[in-house]
């Protein structure tokens, strides 16, 4: 890099973040500047140490970013909901990825979650021991995630060495701090949920032998009357430090209605909380130090997992903690959202930097679970719809803020329509050899489409419709980008899904396959919809990267981009429109490797089947 580039990083930071447009205005900027001419090129080798929202290439501190999934229960074997969590998580990091070069700026965790009375009365009730259980469901979350091409860069078990380490530091900061005392505790333990629960969240229903049993009113699950000596942590001195937190940072919560519940529930009465149990009546767990007759609460021990991957105690792990993104459900939230806040506080911490929150998946109108036998088994649905549909169809279809409904007609319709047909087909008609016999990436002709639209002439051959497309696909990376830091990813893909469908209306409008290469007059205009048209596509490769691996890994390489060359700060879309040299142009494409997404309503025979049994 020359000295006068390093000189000019600041003013182009500024530039850099108004897209594509200014990005070409700071260009030329700088060639006033310098006097000179700039190619793409140097720009790009600017850009590496310019930030933006496009670009998004920050200093090494700043890039960092850590995020998590909750750490599940090992009770029952992984289902879709978990796998959600994780493919939420697993896209927003890789969409960090895209953003930021450096690999090392990015960690990603998740994990099991072992101890408690929950996972000490399943262990009993299958015959095993809780190490037995754990080992057995913890393998399989682990296999799913491998098999679902999630990129986490860590996988705890809060049985580990290292977890009881840091949650027993944990615990000796608050005590040091004065946050903990030990009191009489009396109310009422749903071990499902494994949280206490005041008297107005509780009601009687019939139970199993037909007497009258106490559940949580909220989940449903059995309650039982508790009433022993605990370690308690002043909770109630936090409401207004928390209270504070979420009027300074109205984003920390996303998106917004989670932040709005937990501002009311900070409005009610925030009581002490109780820490720990007995161990004579739980002894799966890690002990109080210093008190072996008490066991750490289940949920203080599982918060503390985020602290632990990152490697606290040691002081590594405050580089991180302030660019923690938790991604939850919402049957978590009170945990992760007024709890470990306080806890965090108490112990001398920031609040995380944000938490993302989703709501569930049901089945077929109903909550998905092990009694009413309708949990949908994801192994079998990443069979069927292979990883990376099914990747798809729960990233499009989850919408964050309302519940979802699960049904495989459902996912085979999306899956045809959208991956099959729109992009599928797309990549076919504009790659196939009878309608592009050379095998390489198109020549774009700037007197067939003009950079000023309405222009008029013998040789102009491009309509408003198709200026519409271009300013389109060329919005579409900064919009992608925000909806992705709102948690709406569901939006983002919708937004790919509708410029594949206007790209399809171009290349529909301009019917490539009427146009002859041999024609002199065709010929420019038909280099120019293809082109066009694969620039399109390799947006659309680039911005799927996240949500689908492999699928755009395999449209990616059919048009020949290189590894280096699928970053967001390298996208630069139809440069021969705005000017620039496009490296695409008349390069190899990659080698034909059959369809892109094979429909799949071929094969549903299964999908008869389930219906008749
Ligand atoms: O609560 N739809 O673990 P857990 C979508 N160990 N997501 C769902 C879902 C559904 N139907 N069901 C579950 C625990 N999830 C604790 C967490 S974290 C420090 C400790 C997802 O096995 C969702 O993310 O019950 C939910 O919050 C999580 O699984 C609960 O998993
Ligand atoms: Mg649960």
């Amino acid at each position: 890099m020359r000295p006068s580039h390093v000189l000019l990083e600041r003013p182009l930071r500024c530039l850099g973040r108004a897209g594509i447009m200014l990005r070409v205005s700071a260009l030329r900027l700088l060639e006033r500047i310098l006097g000179s001419r700039v190619s793409l090129l140097d720009y790009t080798c600017l850009r590496l140490y310019s930030s933006g929202p496009l670009g998004a290439r920050e200093d090494a501190h700043d890039a960092r970013a850590y995020f998590t999934t909750p750490i599940f229960y090992v009770n029952a074997a992984p289902h879709i909901g978990h796998l959600y969590s994780a493919l939420l998580a697993d896209a927003l990091c890789r969409h960090r990825r895209l953003q930021v070069a450096s690999a090392a700026a990015t960690r990603f965790s998740t994990g099991t979650d072992e101890h408690g009375l929950k996972i000490q009365q399943a262990a009993t009730a299958a015959g095993l021991t809780p190490t037995e259980l754990c080992d057995r469901v913890s393998a399989q979350f682990q296999q799913l995630f491998r098999d679902a091409d999630i990129s986490s860069t860590d996988f705890i078990r809060t049985t580990e060495a290292r977890h009881r380490v840091a949650v027993q530091h944990f615990w000796g900061v608050l005590r040091a701090r004065g946050l903990l005392y030990k009191g009489l505790y009396e109310g009422w333990y749903c071990a499902s949920d494994e949280c206490f629960l005041p008297e107005t969240k509780v009601t009687w229903q019939p139970g199993p032998s037909g007497d009258s049993c106490p559940v949580s009113l909220e989940s449903g699950h059995p309650v039982s009357w508790t009433k022993e000596e605990n370690y308690i942590f002043r909770l109630s001195q936090f409401r207004e430090p928390l209270q504070r937190w979420l009027q300074d940072d109205p984003r920390a919560i996303t998106p917004e209605p989670f932040h709005q519940a937990v501002v009311q529930w900070l409005e009610e009465e925030l009581p002490d909380l109780s820490v720990s149990r007995r161990s004579s009546h739980l002894h799966w767990g890690i002990p109080v130090p210093g008190d072996d007759s008490q066991t750490i609460y289940v949920w203080l021990d599982a918060l503390v997992n985020y602290l632990t991957v990152i490697g606290y105690p040691n002081a590594e792990f405050k580089s991180w903690w302030p660019t923690t993104s938790h991604i939850i459900g919402k049957d978590i939230l009170k945990f992760h959202a007024i709890y470990w806040p306080a806890l965090l506080l108490g112990a001398g911490m920031s609040p995380p930097h944000r938490i993302y929150v989703h709501s569930h998946w049901t089945v077929c109108g109903q909550k998905m679970s092990k009694s009413l036998g309708n949990v949908v088994d994801p192994r079998t649905c990443l069979d069927r719809y292979t990883v990376d549909g099914f990747r798809y169809f729960l990233l499009r279809q989850g919408v964050p803020n309302w519940d979802c409904d699960y049904y495989d007609e459902k996912v085979v319709k999306l899956l045809d329509s959208e991956l099959a047909d729109a992009l599928g087909g797309l990549l076919n008609r504009c790659t196939a050899n009878r309608i592009n016999p050379s095998g390489t990436y198109p020549v774009f002709c700037t007197t067939c489409f003009p950079r000023q639209p309405g222009l008029v002439g013998p040789s102009v051959r491009a309509q408003a419709d198709d200026y519409a497309l271009v300013s389109a696909v060329a919005a579409l990376p900064k919009q992608v980008a925000d909806h992705y830091a709102n948690f709406q990813i569901y939006k983002a893909l919708e937004a790919v899904s509708s410029c594949v469908r206007q790209t399809n209306g171009f290349v529909q409008r301009h019917a490539p396959w009427k146009l002859k290469w041999e024609s002199p007059v065709d010929a420019p205009w038909l280099g120019t919809v293809l082109h066009v048209a694969l620039e399109c596509l390799r947006v659309f490769g680039t911005l799927l990267q996240p949500v689908t691996p492999s699928l755009a890994d395999k449209l990616l390489s059919r048009l020949g981009v290189s590894a280096t060359e699928r970053g967001l700060g390298e996208l630069y879309f139809l440069p021969r429109f705005y000017g620039h040299p496009c490296p695409f142009e008349g390069r190899r494409l990659g080698p034909e490797t059959g369809l892109l997404f094979p429909r799949l309503d071929q094969s549903r025979a299964w999908l008869v089947k389930a219906h008749r049994t």
